[in-house]
Formats: structure tokens, sequence, C-alpha cells
């Protein structure tokens, strides 16, 4: 058996192997596709006709080289627009979008400031980049501001604006006021925000009118709005450096037209969701009511993202087993995607979730946590 054999080996005697699960059957409390964009017909027809002009299947190269095309710098307008910013620079994912933003901001003259409970995608990008990092207490003013009293130079603060394990949302106008004080710059990933809040969907940032307050907003188009991609927006300096340093955008095929096609229709749509977006919120609230009425251990969250804490990672497979055989599909979040002790299940709620799928979801929790 060699090292990688074992590796996984290791990982089956934990109960942390990973696999590849086909969707199963049962209510959906664990997909991303938070205003059922994914599966709108209505989308599909606008992504539809965005893509009938279309003359390219492929960019045939980097942005930098053969990639370029007006269509793409078209839509980026389209997205600084839409986010209030001057300039949007598209990435094939919100993976590749926070490696190849953070490592090539990460220079050895900066220090990164994280909340301790940022997405790996930022984590990676900061062990890609050079520059020392800290890290403060999850969502905590004090801890920052202890932090940034203490670094001399220039600092880079990187933040999610909804947390995508704890589903809690950071304190944007302190943050910003402190970024402000300390004279540091400021980085909001808005994964699980974008498409969500907003009047017209366009992230958390916006909404608390901070746009003008922060660097760069990561914007990804996996999960509220239903569609495969990501944006880091931002100043006009910020894309230029970005296409002179961020390795992900320079070394990369860039997205063929299709994908650009689908960003711009899915922008076009989203000021006529808030429907949808007022129908999740609706849901969210409902559940809320019923989480602080059961007994269980939950984090507290106010948005569509409530996690169950479960220690160990046996236990919390065996609850998301017995959640689907009720006929809810909920993943179970193991170390160490989180902290050993706080492993929990995860539910996503979304604009298509009922009033009685919550019901029997809290029904079947009763059931086994109880008896
Ligand atoms: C906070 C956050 N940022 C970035 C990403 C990565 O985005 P994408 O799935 O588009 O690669 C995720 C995905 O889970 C996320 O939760």
């Amino acid at each position: 058996m060699n090292s990688y054999q074992k590796a996984l080996e290791e990982r089956k005697k934990q109960h942390l192997l990973r696999t590849l699960p086909l969707p199963p059957e049962g209510f959906d409390f664990y997909s991303n596709d938070y205003l059922g964009f994914a599966q709108s017909k209505s989308l599909q027809s606008e992504i539809e006709k965005a893509n009938t002009s279309i003359k390219k299947n492929g960019s045939t190269g980097s942005r930098l080289l053969s990639g370029n095309s007006s269509f793409a710098l078209e839509v980026e307008q389209q997205i600084a627009d839409f986010h209030q910013t001057e300039a949007a620079t598209v990435y094939p994912s919100g993976y590749t979008a926070n490696i190849g933003l953070i490592s090539c901001l990460a220079t050895k003259e900066t220090t990164l400031v994280c909340d301790e409970l940022i997405h790996a995608s930022l984590i990676d990008g900061a062990r890609l980049g050079v520059s020392r990092k800290v890290r403060f207490r999850h969502n905590s003013i004090e801890s920052l501001e202890e932090k940034l009293q203490s670094i001399a130079g220039q600092k880079l603060v990187i933040v999610e604006s909804v947390y995508s394990m704890d589903g809690d949302i950071c304190p944007l106008e302190q943050v910003a006021e402190l970024c402000t004080a300390y004279n540091a710059m400021l980085i909001v990933d808005e994964a699980h925000a974008m498409g969500v809040y907003g009047e017209n969907g366009e992230g958390l940032v916006q909404e608390l009118n901070l746009h003008n307050r922060v660097l760069a907003r990561i914007v990804t188009y996996g999960k509220g709005p239903g569609i495969h991609g990501a944006a880091v927006v931002g100043p006009l300096w910020l894309k230029e450096y970005q296409v002179n340093f961020s390795r992900s955008l320079i070394f990369s095929t860039a997205p063929n037209d299709h994908q650009f096609a689908s960003i711009s229709a899915m922008y076009t749509y989203l000021p006529f969701a808030s429907a949808d977006r007022n129908k999740l919120h609706k849901i969210v609230a409902y559940f809320i009511q019923k989480r602080k009425d059961s007994k269980f251990q939950w984090v507290s969250s106010p948005s569509q993202i409530q996690s169950l804490i479960v220690p160990g990672n046996e236990q919390v497979i065996k609850l998301s087993t017995a959640l689907r055989q009720g006929g809810i599909n909920a993943l179970p979040i193991r170390k160490p995607s989180v902290a050993e002790g706080s492993e929990r299940i995860r539910f996503c709620i979304h604009a298509y979730n009922t009033n009685e799928e919550i019901d029997l979801l809290f029904r079947t929790l009763e059931n086994y946590l109880i008896d």
C-alpha cells in the first residue's frame, strides 16, 4: 500500500472519507440553489437567448493572449455597473477568483488580517502569497481591532459577508469603520449573499451602502445566481493589477462566451426576481422560529444557512442518514471542514422549500434526537 492509499484508509477509519454522491431523492435542504435559479425555466430561456449570438465554442487562450473579446469586456462592464464600482474581472469560479486575487495581494509589504472562519479558497489564496498572516476571532470587532493596532504597514482585512458554514453575518459596518480608522483595505467575499441580499440581489455590501468603503468584493455565481463563475469587483487599478499579477487569471484559458453570456443573462434577470428573494426571506423566518422553539444546539444565524451542532463525525453522519430516510436531504459537515466538536448538519433553505417540508424536518429531528 502506498502512502496515498494509506491516507485514504486513515480517512475511512475516521469516518472522513469524501465521495462523489449522486443527488438523492428527498426535499432539498442541502444545495446552494437558494433562489431556485438553477432550475428556473425563465432564467434558462434568457440564457438560451443570450447564447444564440455566440460564434465560438471556446475562448482559445488566456485573457492576456487570444482569449479576450469585446463581449467579455462588455459583460465585465455590465457587472461593474450593477455593483456600482469601476471594474469587474471574471474568473471561471469563486475558488479561482479567490486564489488569484488573494495570492497576488499577499505581497511581502502586506499583512493579511483574516476572520478565523474564512473559506478554504481564501485560505489557499493566502497560502500561495508571501505576506504575513494573522487571524482574528470570528466576527469579533474587539479581536480585529487588537490585531490592527499591533500591525505596522499595509494591511488587508478579509471577511465573508455571510459565512458559509455558520450562516452568520459579518458586522460589516463596524469592520469598515475599523478599516478606515486603521488605514486597512477591506475585501469581502459575497459568495452566499450574492443574489440573496440587496434590493436587486447585489449582495450585502451594497445593501448596507458600503461599496465605496471596500477595496474588492468577490461575487460568485454558482449559489444564489444559479449558474457558474465569479467576478472580482472593485477599482480599475485593481483590475489592471490582477491582469498583471493574478496567476489563476493569467495562466488559465479564459471562460468561453457561453459562460459570459450566462452571466450577462443572469444579471439582466436578477432585478426581476424580488418575489423569489422575498419568498426566501419569509421561509427563512419560518425556519428560524421553529429553530428557536426547538431544544437543540443551533448556531445563531439570520440567513438561509442554518447549522445544527452534532459533535462527532460518526454522530453527524448517522443523523444525516436518518434525515435522508425521513425524506430530508441535508449535509453532514465534518472535521476538518469545521473544527473538532463543532461538526454539524448544515441546512440550506431555498425559496422553493415549504412550511410543510420544514415541519417534517423538525419532526424528523425530534424523533431522532429525543428518542
Ligand atoms: C465563501 C465562499 N467563497 C468562495 C467559494 C468558491 O466559489 P465557487 O464554488 O464558485 O468556486 C465558496 C464555495 O463554497 C464559498 O462558500
